[in-house]
């Protein structure tokens, strides 16, 4: 027997005892993932302590209340439902949109729906408004509108509610562009009201130019990934401080950074790669995470590895996808941060350009299983939008607080039946779908 007989001999007899090099490998990992998750759950915790921002304030500061910090699903009231059987299939995301995979095409449906409520609501309060004067018209800005699955939808649907309205579809995308279009013509409404605008969102001058004088703007924006929903944000506050609608996506993706660089000559301007998603979901220069100064001061309080290193965590823990392998604490880790980082975006709206901010839930939308759910409603303190988003915080807050001992119970046996922890509830927001608790 050779020396290396004798060696393949120890490896194969060692190879079955604990300390064989396979299952080391594995104990190792599963210290290190054990340890990651300690890491992320502090944080988490650092981030939580003394409660959540409460979004539901009237004057919403940096100041953090204790409270509960649940996040409501949208109500929308029965009369305001989509009969989806009885309008035009080519504005049903199922039909017109060729959605195939039922789950996805009833998401899709709910989340148009809630857009077209929210909007019918702005749009009602902008029009009976005494400011507003008889030859002033909206345009609504689908910022990253994709193939249109939400903008024609709405603008169909808008359409018989008000002639004063314009739809600009907003994408880098020229091919998304064009089956936008192609589906558009077929459908008389929306060829009348409705204008695709091939650009990045970053340009904001562009974009905004496209706004004729005597119209003001609503932004909404639906699944723009990573650093796009925060270029449809800014987008809203350059267009006059316009109202925002926003159902933000794949966080992660906010983290790679652009190299452009502000006033670079417009010849020498950075091409964004339109099928490169990395490049036009990434940060522009004017975007920097956190983006308020609540998180930034959480961050700086967890003194660890650096304020960038510790946001890239959070943004890719609340990018953690959820499929049917995912445990019940990996997704409340998931949901945690994810609310988290939504705070901060409408935290930064609302220090910092002076709007009126809420978190809310596309209806039907559980967090626990579906991550990409969170509508971040914006408008301008003291103007009409905001007032009749503040009328309804305040009706949502107070018939919350009457449910709230019977909702809590509720939650926590449907949270239970799914194998989280009843400690774990309060953190959480489930949804209080089962109550008409937030009507418009
Ligand atoms: C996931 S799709 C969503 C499309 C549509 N809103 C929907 O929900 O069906 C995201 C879209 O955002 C566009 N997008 C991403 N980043 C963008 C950017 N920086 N500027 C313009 N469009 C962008 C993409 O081209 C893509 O069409």
């Amino acid at each position: 027997m050779t020396p290396v007989h004798l060696f393949l001999l120890f490896a194969a007899s060692s190879g079955r005892n604990e300390d064989s090099p396979r299952e080391g490998n594995e104990s190792r990992w599963r210290r290190r993932t054990a340890k990651r998750r300690q890491r992320v759950d502090a944080l988490l915790d650092l981030i939580e302590a003394g409660g959540l921002p409460d979004l539901m304030q009237p004057k919403l500061t940096s100041k953090m209340t204790r409270g509960d910090s649940l996040v409501p699903t949208l109500q929308v009231p029965t009369s305001s439902k989509i009969k989806w059987e009885e309008v035009d299939p080519l504005l049903d995301p199922m039909q017109g949109g060729k959605i195939r995979d039922f789950e996805r095409g009833m998401r899709k449906r709910a989340q148009v729906e809630s857009f077209y409520y929210l909007l019918s609501v702005l749009i009602g309060a902008q029009q009976d408004s005494k400011a507003s004067s008889k030859d002033s018209r909206i345009t609504i800005i689908d910022a990253g509108c994709g193939a249109g699955n939400l903008v024609i939808a709405l603008a169909g649907l808008l359409s018989s509610q008000s002639d004063n309205l314009r739809f600009l579809a907003v994408d880098v995308n020229q091919h998304a562009l064009n089956r936008l279009e192609e589906r558009a013509n077929s459908v008389e409404e929306c060829s009348k009201m409705l204008e695709t605008c091939c650009a990045d969102l970053g340009d904001y001058e562009y974009i905004s130019s496209k706004i004729p004088l005597n119209h003001t703007a609503i932004v909404v924006s639906l699944h723009a990934c990573g650093a796009a929903s925060d270029m449809a944000m800014n987008l809203a506050f350059r267009c006059n401080k316009a109202p925002f609608i926003i159902c933000p996506c794949c966080t992660a993706k906010s983290l790679t950074k652009r190299t452009v660089l502000p006033n670079t000559d417009e010849t020498e301007k950075e091409y964004i790669e339109p099928f490169a998603s990395f490049r036009r979901s990434g940060a522009s220069f004017d975007i920097v995470y956190p983006r308020s100064k609540w998180l930034n001061s959480k961050l700086v309080q967890s003194n660890r590895i650096g304020i960038e290193e510790e946001y890239s965590i959070l943004a890719k823990v609340a990018d953690l996808g959820l499929g049917p392998q995912t445990s019940a604490e990996q997704r409340l880790t998931q949901r945690r941060a994810k609310k988290i980082v939504e705070f901060d975006r409408l935290l930064s709206a609302s220090d910092n350009e002076g709007y009126s901010v809420r978190l809310m839930r596309v209806m039907g939308h559980d967090p626990l299983v579906y991550s990409k759910g969170d509508l971040l409603v914006g408008a301008e303190q003291g103007t009409v939008g905001a007032n009749v988003l503040w009328i309804n915080q305040m009706q949502h807050k107070r018939i919350t607080a009457a449910i709230d001992g019977l909702g809590r119970m509720i939650q926590r046996i449907s949270a239970m039946g799914r194998g989280i922890s009843a400690e774990h509830v309060n953190k959480q927001d489930f949804s209080v779908d089962n109550f008409d608790s937030f009507v418009i």
